[in-house]
């Protein structure tokens, strides 16, 4: 997993918890790579989990709801730092139609060995789209989240219903998205 999402999984328990959790969490996970995230470097997925956890444990909040609250961090974060590829959209069904064919490609052009989830967007009406969430990562809590602020980043008012698909473990699900006007 590409040293951006340590990086600013860092900036996001700093924000909300203040320097001295960071501080705390990465004294106790004691990982291989000692913190020293860069953004450009890969680290593996399970110091990311290692640190949740921990952070779970500090905070006595459930993992999934940190996941699925830094995921809507890292979106506001790509919204701020890639404002021109953002600008090419207008609706929120626009950008996740896009991920799998546009903007995660260019993530691999950036990063030839970023590691991406399978992101399916299907629409079912006009007022009704899937978005499928398949990856070797369980990572659907940081899927959900980015959908969500996905929503919120284009003001629309939607709701977004999540079903975990077998084996359950947080690698595959689906998103089921209805507008309510
Ligand atoms: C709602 C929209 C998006 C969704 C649902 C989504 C989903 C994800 C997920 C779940 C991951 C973690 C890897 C995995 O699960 O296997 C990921 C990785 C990543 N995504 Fe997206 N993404 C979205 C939009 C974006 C945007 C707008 C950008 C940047 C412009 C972006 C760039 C990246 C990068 C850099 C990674 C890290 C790759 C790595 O760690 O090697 N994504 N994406």
């Amino acid at each position: 997993m590409k040293g951006i999402v340590f990086t600013e999984f860092v900036e996001f328990v700093e924000t909300k918890y203040g320097l001295s959790m960071v501080d705390q969490i990465m004294d106790r996970c004691q990982l291989k790579s000692r913190g020293a995230y860069t953004s450009v470097a890969t680290y593996d997925v399970q110091e990311l989990l290692a640190l949740v956890v921990e952070l779970s444990r500090q905070t006595d909040t459930p993992v999934s709801e940190l996941v699925v609250e830094y995921g809507r961090h890292l979106f506001r974060f790509f919204a701020r730092t890639r404002r021109s590829m953002f600008e090419h959209f207008s609706r929120c069904e626009q950008l996740l139609e896009s991920i799998e064919d546009q903007i995660h490609v260019d993530v691999r052009k950036l990063y030839p060995d970023a590691e991406l989830p399978t992101i399916r967007f299907e629409r079912l009406s006009d007022v009704m789209s899937k978005v499928h969430y398949s990856s070797t990562r369980p990572l659907a809590d940081l899927a959900e989240g980015l959908i969500l602020e996905c929503v919120v980043h284009f003001g629309e008012p939607m709701e977004v219903v999540r079903t975990d698909l077998p084996p359950g473990d947080g690698t595959l699900a689906e998103f089921l998205l209805s507008r309510s006007r």
